[in-house]
């Protein structure tokens, strides 16, 4: 409670006025239904979670949660929010990102089950199958939430909803042909329609994930844009409203500086200046269908995210620019001098013992041509008297040579590169070995593969 009251502090603190709450996905269902109690005795809990990289598929075999917010909590955090002038936008994820909630309650997917909460992180097939007593369980669950969140926009998730089941499905299937649908895709849209038209007679509007669009967008819906631009571009040509997140530029999930220099993340290379070159109102758009452009959001998924700390260091300084960005101020041509201002806030963070990340300030290798092989050169954004740097693998101090031309590569050896401002170290220490050959005699030749597995070891689903 005390952290996601801190993060609404932050969201205060950088001018930004909506917090939407990420509360159902796959491998856990955070929120209280005082209806449906399986759904935190069951859905709140996982065997165990992922570490590393997906294609590594390993496991902590650690047992997660129960964790969950009860209702009363829930009060609690959107009163918080009010007062700092924050909307709360909270998400219960359908028909697919569900399988917490089917674990809980089975008879609501196509096949029988057993189900178990989710413990990678991923797209899964098992999700809602649209037969009434879905309908009337999600009717339900979003009665309470409407009780809850006095927002005028409900979340209702909508991404990546495998068809798998559906086309095995003898019920879905001859809803297909009883509403005369096209396709799954269809059935996609009568789901979500559905559930629009309900939460439209409560007096309240659906946001979804761009997939929403899949077979026709329902009459009133919103659209969060993340898998790029298109999403947000078709809702406003046709007068829906949209959230621009697209996944480059505004997936805090995402690494912001050379992974070998930072926690394990999703993956993806997202830095402060692409988040700050984000123009949210897509050209494509009139002065009259821009108006339907609601704003900007960066979205903070969870996969490796360990503690509050990591939060931080995925959210700071990243926040800033994204702050930049919807108030309409950055411009990607004065990147220089955002940089100069996060630079200052970095003591107003450090005052709040904030964990930002320092990758502003790190080491940029490149490795050249030079007489008799190669050569490499270090780079910073910030002075370049500052760097400081070894080649026999020890960690550079203050005291390491100042760099000034690109080091001469000529035998194995490990350059290892930091920032020192004040004989203070401020970046990560950046590492890069060579190997060299005697052996083949041959012209030295740079691999620059580690870097490339690396920014390419993700996104399944994009
Ligand atoms: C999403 O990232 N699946 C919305
Ligand atoms: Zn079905």
């Amino acid at each position: 409670m005390e952290e996601v009251k801190q993060y609404i502090d932050y969201l205060a603190m950088y001018k930004l006025n909506t917090f939407h709450w990420h509360l159902t996905d796959d491998q856990g269902w955070r929120i209280e239904i005082k209806k449906y109690p399986k759904l935190t005795q069951i859905g709140s809990k996982r065997k165990e979670s992922m570490i590393g990289v997906y294609v590594d598929n390993t496991f902590d075999g650690k047992p997660y949660g129960p964790y969950f917010y009860t209702q009363d909590q829930i009060r609690d955090v959107v009163k918080y929010a009010q007062d700092r002038h924050i909307t709360v936008v909270p998400e219960i994820e359908m028909p697919g990102h569900a399988l917490a909630a089917l674990s809980a309650y089975p008879e609501l997917a196509c096949t029988k089950g057993p189900f178990e909460p989710a413990t990678k992180w991923g797209v899964f097939d098992d999700v809602f199958c649209p037969k009434e007593e879905t309908f009337t369980f999600l009717e339900n669950v979003l009665n309470e939430v409407m009780q809850l969140f006095p927002s005028q926009y409900i979340h209702i998730g909508g991404d990546e909803c495998p068809k798998t089941r559906w086309k095995e499905c003898a019920h879905c299937q001859e809803l297909i042909k009883k509403y005369n649908l096209k396709d799954e895709h269809g059935l996609q849209s009568y789901f979500i329609q559905r559930i629009e038209k309900y939460v439209n007679s409560k007096g309240r509007k659906i946001i979804g994930w761009d997939e929403i669009l899949e077979g026709g967008l329902a009459p009133n819906a919103a659209v969060m844009s993340w898998t790029g631009i298109k999403g947000g571009v078709e809702a406003a040509k046709s007068g829906h409203f949209a959230v621009m997140t697209p996944g480059a530029y505004c997936y805090f999930d995402h690494y912001q500086g050379d992974p070998a220099t930072e926690p394990n993340a999703f993956g993806g290379f997202t830095p402060l200046d692409k988040v700050y070159s984000y123009q949210p109102v897509p050209e494509e758009l009139n002065v009259t269908q821009s108006k339907y452009i609601l704003g900007v959001q960066a979205n903070l998924w969870t996969e490796y995210i360990l503690d509050f700390k990591q939060v931080q260091y995925m959210i700071f300084p990243r926040m800033l620019a994204l702050s930049e960005v919807a108030w309409g101020t950055s411009d990607a041509k004065n990147y220089k001098e955002f940089e100069r201002r996060v630079i200052n806030e970095f003591e107003t963070l450090d005052k709040m013992s904030v964990h930002y990340a320092r990758s502003i300030y790190n080491i940029n290798g490149k490795v050249m041509a030079a007489d008799n092989g190669i050569a490499y050169e270090l780079s910073t954004s910030q002075s370049p008297s500052g760097v400081r740097y070894t080649v026999n693998g020890a960690d550079p101090s203050a005291a390491s040579p100042a760099y000034t031309n690109p080091i001469p590569v000529q035998k194995s050896m490990t350059i290892k590169s930091a920032y020192f401002e004040n004989r203070q170290l401020k970046s990560a220490i950046s590492s890069q070995d060579f190997t060299v050959s005697k052996t083949t005699g041959k012209k030295l030749r740079w691999n620059s593969n580690r870097m490339k597995t690396i920014l390419s070891a993700e996104p399944l689903h994009w």
